[in-house]
């Protein structure tokens, strides 16, 4: 395995993936692991990511200075670079301009590192600091313009340094160079599979678990379909899964759950029907944290009592993925990364007692989805778009009755029936329909009406950070607008948004 040590950069997991890519098993770590506990990890490689600050600046984040000496390469990427070269005796200072996007980087080495690459290409670049004096401990393997120092390796050390980001996809031969480094320098066969790393994480589970009982919350969504997966081929029935029916799910998913669990788990599942309890706690909330900080405080309090039920439990599987990663205890070597902040409703707190188990924690989506079609998951739960934990809470505008949580679930199972009908589900990343706090008039037949709006949304994106509004076909939309103010009691009016993110956000609240 590779492993990224993580200063802070945006595109450090990016970097992880694209090792990934090349079937070598990378993962991000803190920027200052030790160099005993690097050992203990036994890496092939380490590569030290870019990040936002300055190293002579006082409190920057460096490595470990042990680390250089461990025999193990070391590629370091933008401010990895400098932090690396600072380390062995280099001068970082600022540029005289700072240098973002597109240069032409050239080089004539025919270093390993530099395989298949040609004399000159386009790089992508970020930086306001620059290696400026090089110790006579390097040679330069690539320059620009402005950059003397853009490529650069060490004379007797297993160290490269980069001024520029491989990881992205503006770079050319970002991918070959990465590739060198983890197959000519590091040694990596690429031979990493999905099926053996399965293999390993069931190993590890069954170590950790031994006879004990472990808790899985079922979501109904893959991640939690995927640990539960996993967990019940590495202990089958010491499982035990809990799914919450909080009344805020779309329309049949509680029997969806059921379903899916007694054709691909034999063992003891518990719905716990929590319906009216939600509800009367929402009533005559409209605040969307407010929501959220009820919906996550009842969940905790109907999962905990549940969970107190089945006996010698002793761990609680999540289907935490790397881009939920918040700074965590759990994970003594997790890098300190915040990335998402209201989106971890629907999550556990440790006071509940449990040791936990999170198998997907270095994982990206795809590789879950992968996982989950390797154990035997169905094609249509695997690609099920995500639903927030807070549910239809944050779909229905203003007061949340049950009433109009109906309305809103009739109108969702219209939209998402018609775009699998047309084979454009997996078009778009999520879709899903809003009920507005707000009535307009209409007429239907001779009479006026006055009734609800509803809004239609569908989004593309890779990572929903950002997203666009899906160009769904205008026939299609007015075929489901049809059929909503046909069907749907209450509803004479549909819109469709058309905002991206940002400036919006893909949910309304
Ligand atoms: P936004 O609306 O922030 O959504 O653009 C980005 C992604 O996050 C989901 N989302 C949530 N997920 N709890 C969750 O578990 C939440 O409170 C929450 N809010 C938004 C949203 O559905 C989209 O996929």
């Amino acid at each position: 395995r590779i492993l990224v040590l993580d200063f802070g950069s945006q595109t450090a997991q990016l970097i992880a993936r694209r090792v990934r890519d090349q079937h070598v098993f990378c993962q991000l770590v803190r920027h200052d692991l030790t160099p005993e506990r690097i050992r203990e990890l036994n890496p092939k490689g380490l590569i030290l990511s870019g990040g936002p600050s300055s190293v002579y600046e006082p409190g920057a984040p460096l490595p470990h200075p042990g680390i250089f000496q461990l025999g193990i390469p070391i590629l370091g990427i933008c401010y990895g670079m400098q932090a690396a070269c600072r380390a062995l005796g280099c001068e970082v200072k600022p540029c005289l301009s700072r240098e973002f996007g597109h240069t032409q980087v050239r080089s004539a080495d025919t270093d390993p590192f530099l395989v298949g690459v040609p004399d000159e290409w386009t790089v992508w670049m970020s930086h306001g600091d620059q290696v400026q004096n090089l110790s006579e401990q390097f040679q330069v393997l690539a320059t620009t313009d402005t950059c003397p120092n853009a490529a650069v390796k060490h004379h007797t050390l297993p160290l490269y340094g980069l001024q520029f980001h491989p990881e992205v996809t503006h770079t050319q031969f970002g991918e070959q160079l990465l590739a060198n480094f983890v197959r000519n320098v590091c040694g990596c066969h690429g031979n990493w599979k999905m099926s053996s790393f399965i293999e390993e994480q069931v190993q590890s589970i069954r170590e950790r678990v031994g006879s004990s009982r472990v808790i899985c919350g079922l979501s109904g969504g893959v991640d939690s379909s995927v640990t539960a997966a996993l967990l019940f081929k590495a202990i089958g029935s010491q499982l035990s899964c809990i799914f919450v029916d909080n009344g805020l799910v779309r329309r049949g998913e509680t029997e969806q759950v059921r379903k899916e669990f007694s054709e691909h788990f034999q063992t003891d599942l518990h719905v716990v029907d929590a319906r009216d309890l939600f509800l009367n706690q929402l009533a005559g909330v409209t605040d969307p944290q407010q929501k959220r900080k009820i919906i996550g405080k009842v969940f905790i309090d109907v999962f905990r009592e549940e969970a107190k039920s089945i006996k010698d439990a002793k761990f609680l599987a999540q289907g935490t993925l790397y881009p939920d990663v918040i700074e965590s205890g759990a994970n003594p070597d997790g890098p300190a990364a915040t990335i998402k902040s209201h989106h971890n409703v629907g999550g556990l707190p440790a006071e509940l007692g449990f040791e936990l188990i999170e198998p997907l924690r270095d994982l990206f989506k795809d590789e879950v989805r992968r996982m989950g079609l390797e154990l035997g998951l169905p094609e249509k739960l695997i690609w099920r778009h995500p639903f927030p934990g807070p549910g239809l809470a944050v779909r229905c505008l203003g007061d949340i009755t049950a009433q109009r949580l109906e309305t809103l679930r009739a109108v969702d199972a219209v939209f998402i029936e018609e775009l699998e009908a047309a084979g454009l589900y997996r078009e778009v990343q999520q879709a899903f329909a809003v009920l507005l706090p707000l009535q307009t008039v209409g007429v239907m037949g001779d009479a006026r009406t006055y009734e609800d709006v509803v809004a239609l949304r569908a989004v593309n994106t890779d990572n929903f950070m950002t997203a666009d509004w899906s160009r769904l076909p205008f026939d299609f939309l007015q075929k489901v607008s049809n059929r909503v103010i046909n069907s749907v009691r209450g509803v004479n009016r549909v819109v469709y948004d058309i905002s991206s993110k940002p400036p919006s956000t893909i949910e309304w609240e």
